[in-house]
C-alpha cells in the first residue's frame, strides 16, 4: 500500500520560518536543559484562531512569575502564529498551535542570567488525542497516584515547559488502559487531568475546581463556564473529593487539544448512565458553536500584518 506523506511543516523560531528537518534550537537553551520557559496550546478552527488573547496573556503571566522578560507584544505574538498557521496551508482549516517561549541559550549552569536572550518557537500543525468514538460514548479515565506540583513550589496555575509531573501521570494511565489521568491535589482535592480540566455535573449544576486545587486556568474551561452562565445553567468553582467524582451525574474533560470530552468511568466505576449526559452533551454543542463562529480569521489577520496594516 502507498504510504501518504505528510506536508513538511515550517516552523517559526527567532524570526525565521525554517523547514520542520531544519528547525533546531541550541543544546544550550535552558529550555532544553532545565525546562525553563513557558507555552501555550491554542487551535485554529476553519481557519480562525480561538481566542488568542486569552492565551498569550495566560503565557506572559506565567513569563512575568518566573521573570522570564518577554519582548514581544501580544500582537506580534499573534502575527506570528497566523504568519506560520497562512505558511502550513490552515487559511480555512482546523489547526493546533504551539508557541514556546524559552528563556534562551545560556551556559551549563542553571542561573538564567546567563540567558541574555529568549526564544520565541511557533508550530502550528494537528492534533487528536482521541479517537471519535470517545467523543461518543465517552472517556474511562483513572486517578493518578502522582499529587499535582504543589503551590509551594513552581505554581501549578503556570503552563511551564516542566510537565514531567503529568508525563508520569499519562504513563500511569497507559499502563493501565485509562485514556486519562486525574490528579489530586496536595490536600486530597480534585485538581485536574493531565492537560485537561474536569467538571462534573450534579444535581443540574456544573461544578469544577477552583484554580486554587491546583487547576490551570483553562481556556476553554473559562469558555465552557461564560456558555453554561449563558445557558442559564448554574455553575460553581469548588473543591471536590474522589467521592464527588465517583458520585456524579455526569463528568467530562476540557482542553484546547481535547475540546469537551464526556467522561463516563472514573477507577472502573460508572459515572450517571454511563453514557454521556444531557448536560454535558448541550455544553459540547454550546462549545462547538463557539469555536466556529468567533476567532481571529488568520489569512486577514496575516494578509493586514504583511501590507503593514
Ligand atoms: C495541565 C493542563 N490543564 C488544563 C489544560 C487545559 O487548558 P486549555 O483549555 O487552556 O487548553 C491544559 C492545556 O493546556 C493543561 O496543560
Amino acid at each position: 500500500m502507498r504510504k501518504l506523506s505528510r506536508m513538511k511543516m515550517k516552523v517559526y523560531i527567532d524570526g525565521c520560518l525554517y523547514d520542520e528537518s531544519e528547525a533546531k534550537i541550541s543544546v544550550f537553551d535552558h529550555g532544553l536543559l532545565y525546562g525553563d520557559g513557558v507555552f501555550e496550546g491554542m487551535r485554529i478552527y476553519g481557519g480562525r484562531l480561538f481566542r488568542p488573547e486569552l492565551h498569550i496573556a495566560r503565557l506572559q503571566q506565567g513569563a512575568k512569575v518566573i521573570q522570564l522578560d518577554v519582548p514581544w507584544t501580544a500582537d506580534e505574538m499573534i502575527d506570528v502564529i497566523c504568519r506560520v498557521a497562512c505558511e502550513n496551508g490552515f487559511t480555512d482549516k482546523d489547526a493546533y498551535c504551539r508557541v514556546v517561549v524559552t528563556r534562551g541559550k545560556g551556559n551549563l549552569g542553571l542561573d538564567p542570567s546567563a540567558c541574555p536572550k529568549p526564544s520565541l518557537i511557533a508550530i502550528v500543525g494537528t492534533i487528536k488525542l482521541y479517537p471519535e468514538e470517545d467523543y461518543q460514548n465517552g472517556l474511562a479515565v483513572m486517578t493518578t497516584a502522582i499529587r499535582r506540583n504543589s503551590p509551594e513550589s513552581c505554581p501549578p496555575q503556570i503552563k511551564s515547559l516542566n510537565y514531567l509531573n503529568n508525563i508520569l501521570a499519562k504513563l500511569e494511565a497507559n499502563r493501565y488502559g485509562a485514556k486519562e489521568a486525574i490528579f489530586l491535589n496536595h490536600l486530597g482535592y480534585v485538581a485536574e487531568a493531565t492537560a485537561d480540566n474536569v467538571f462534573i455535573v450534579k444535581n443540574g449544576r456544573v461544578l469544577t475546581p477552583p484554580v486554587l486545587a491546583g487547576a490551570l486556568p483553562g481556556i476553554t474551561r473559562h469558555s465552557v463556564l461564560e456558555l453554561a452562565a449563558g445557558l442559564e445553567i448554574p455553575t460553581e468553582e469548588r473543591n471536590m473529593l474522589l467521592i464527588d467524582l465517583y458520585g456524579a451525574d455526569e463528568c467530562f474533560l476540557t482542553g484546547t487539544a481535547a475540546k469537551v470530552v464526556p467522561v463516563t468511568r472514573v477507577d472502573g466505576r460508572t459515572i450517571g448512565t454511563g453514557r454521556p449526559g444531557r448536560i454535558t452533551r448541550t455544553l459540547v454543542s454550546a462549545f462547538t458553536k463557539l469555536t466556529q463562529e468567533t476567532g481571529i480569521p488568520v489569512a486577514e489577520r496575516n494578509a493586514a500584518a504583511l501590507s503593514g496594516r
